[in-house]
Formats: C-alpha cells, sequence, structure tokens
C-alpha cells in the first residue's frame, strides 16, 4: 500500500492502475479510521479493482467553534488499519496541496441543508460538498462510497453528482454500529464513561419509533415528542433535534409514507453524535 501526498502522484498510480483495466473504488474520509470506515473498504473491495482512500481533515467544513483543531488525527494508526483492508493507495495530501490559494469558487449547496445537521452547522455542507467535488475530480472514481451514518451528506453528494454531471456512481454504504448498537464515529473517543454508557440510547430511540410505525402509529408530532421524552429521560445529553422527514429530499412531510429518515443528534459535553435509520412505509 502506497501513501502518497501529492496530486501529480496520486495521477500517476492512479493512472497506471486505469491503464491495467482496473476500475477504482473510492472512500473519501478524514481518517482516525474506525470499523465504520473499513467497512466501506469492504463494500468497495466487492465492486472495484484498485481502491484510493483520502485521508484529509477538510477545514472548509468546520465552524469557527467547531473541533477542526481538535479533531482526532493518527496516520500511523490509519496505515496500519487501511493496510489491513487491502487499500491500494492512501490519498494524505496536506491543507496547501488541497488549497493552494484563497478559492475563487465554491459549491453552494441550495437544497436540503436548512434541516438536520445543517440548521445548526451553517456552511458545513458547503464545505463538504467543495471538497467532495475536488476530491471526485482529483481521483476520478469509478464508484465512490459513502456511510449512511451521514445520510444528509449521502442526499447533498448524490444532488451534487447529478448537478455537475459528475461520472461517478455513489454506493450507498449501511452504518457500522458498536454491539451495544452505537453508530461507529471518530468522535466516540471524546465520551466519558458515563456518556459511552447512555449512548446506545439513540439507536434504541430510534428502533423505538420504526417499531411504532410499524404498529401502524401515524401522529408525527406525538412520535418526535416520545422520542424528546425517551432521550431526556435516558441521557445527560442536550438534544439538538429529532425529526422524521422524507428521505433523500430531506422535507417535512404530514403522512408517514415512502421512504422517510428518522434522525437524532445528541450534543454530550464533547462530543456531538449523530444517529438515523431510514425506512420505507
Ligand atoms: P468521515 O467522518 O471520516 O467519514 C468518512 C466516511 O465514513 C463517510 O462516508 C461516513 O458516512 C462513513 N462512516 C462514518 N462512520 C460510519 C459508520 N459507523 N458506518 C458506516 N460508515 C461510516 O464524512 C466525512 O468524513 C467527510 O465529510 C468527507 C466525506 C470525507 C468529506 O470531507
Amino acid at each position: 500500500m502506497e501513501i502518497v501526498r501529492t496530486i501529480t502522484q496520486l495521477n500517476t498510480v492512479i493512472n497506471a492502475a486505469k491503464k491495467q483495466g482496473s476500475s477504482v473504488g473510492f472512500v473519501p474520509t478524514m481518517g482516525y479510521l474506525h470499523e465504520g470506515h473499513i467497512s466501506l473498504v469492504e463494500e468497495a473491495r466487492k465492486h472495484d479493482d484498485f481502491i484510493v482512500m483520502s485521508i484529509f481533515v477538510n477545514p472548509l467544513q468546520f465552524g469557527p467553534n467547531e473541533d477542526f483543531e481538535r479533531y482526532p488525527r493518527n496516520l500511523q494508526r490509519d496505515e496500519k488499519l487501511a493496510k489491513a483492508a487491502n487499500v491500494d493507495v492512501i490519498f494524505y495530501p496536506d491543507i496547501e496541496e488541497m488549497y493552494r490559494s484563497e478559492l475563487t469558487c465554491t459549491v453552494q449547496v441550495k437544497k436540503g441543508v436548512n434541516t438536520l445537521c445543517g440548521r445548526t452547522r451553517q456552511g458545513h455542507f458547503d464545505g463538504v460538498a467543495t471538497v467532495v467535488l475536488k476530491l471526485f475530480n482529483i481521483v476520478q472514481p469509478t464508484r465512490a462510497y459513502f456511510g449512511m451514518k451521514d445520510a444528509q451528506q449521502v442526499a447533498v453528494i448524490e444532488n451534487l453528482i447529478a448537478d455537475f454531471n459528475v461520472p461517478v456512481q455513489l454506493m450507498r454504504c449501511k452504518t457500522l454500529r458498536e454491539e451495544d448498537g452505537l453508530a461507529r464515529s471518530s468522535r466516540n473517543v471524546y465520551l466519558t464513561e458515563i456518556e459511552r454508557q447512555q449512548a446506545p440510547e439513540i439507536y434504541r430511540c430510534l428502533k423505538q419509533t420504526v417499531e411504532k410505525i410499524e404498529n401502524g402509529e401515524r401522529n408525527l408530532a406525538q412520535l418526535k415528542e416520545e422520542m424528546v421524552e425517551f432521550l431526556s429521560t435516558k441521557t445527560i445529553g442536550t438534544l439538538d433535534y429529532v425529526e422524521i422527514l422524507s428521505y433523500p429530499s430531506l422535507e417535512e412531510t404530514n403522512e408517514i409514507k415512502g421512504e422517510i429518515i428518522i434522525a437524532i443528534a445528541l450534543k454530550f459535553a464533547q462530543a456531538r453524535l449523530i444517529d438515523n435509520v431510514i425506512i420505507t412505509v
């Protein structure tokens, strides 16, 4: 497995693979890899011959009061995990390689961002869309693998691909969880012992809501109220949102019908956790 730090080097490696007829699978990440990231690589291995992973903590998608500086980083550890998962090349650019000068153009996401994480993280998805479009142009993959843990990100990137005619196939990958249901996340390391014990209540709450819907409950306001009640009783976290929306359009719906997302964001002292489930009713 190679680690390359420049776009020129990366092009050389990818062009060589493509010349041999390999399809290219791309897994963009911000590093501090965990099993969730690795599950994307495993999915990529099923479809593609040559696997590129990027590790880049993208400053553009962090707000001024967010954890850019503090975001966990450990290349040595990431290298071992990626190698064991059979990644072919890690693209590990520094900020200057990705943003050579002040950007004169950025992507502005207009739809699906005034809700869920977009509501409190102003500009976050503009930063994500900008870096992902750049990465798509740099890597030119056959397929790109994204986790449904970040379902809003998937919806935004699907629109980005359609709007800008990017010749890549987005592959939605399922959320990988700890045994107790907590979605794997690089930010889980910030949880205190008691918070870690309580964190699985997020997924329990989602599952409970799914069950209620499956049993015929259709009162949206009541379902959300019960979610708020559940989380405030079971955890010391501060609720950022509970939402039930259409997916992937992320619009408020009056009726529970078709593909819908049930989503939660809960803030603990040092970590804001998100999770969701998508069901078809
Ligand atoms: P990051 O948070 O490192 O996540 C990289 C990819 O791993 C995303 O597609 C995310 O949805 C997926 N992922 C994270 N936890 C997962 C889990 N428990 N199960 C399955 N997949 C999981 O998302 C980003 O980085 C950035 O916004 C990025 C797309 C790289 C742009 O900077």
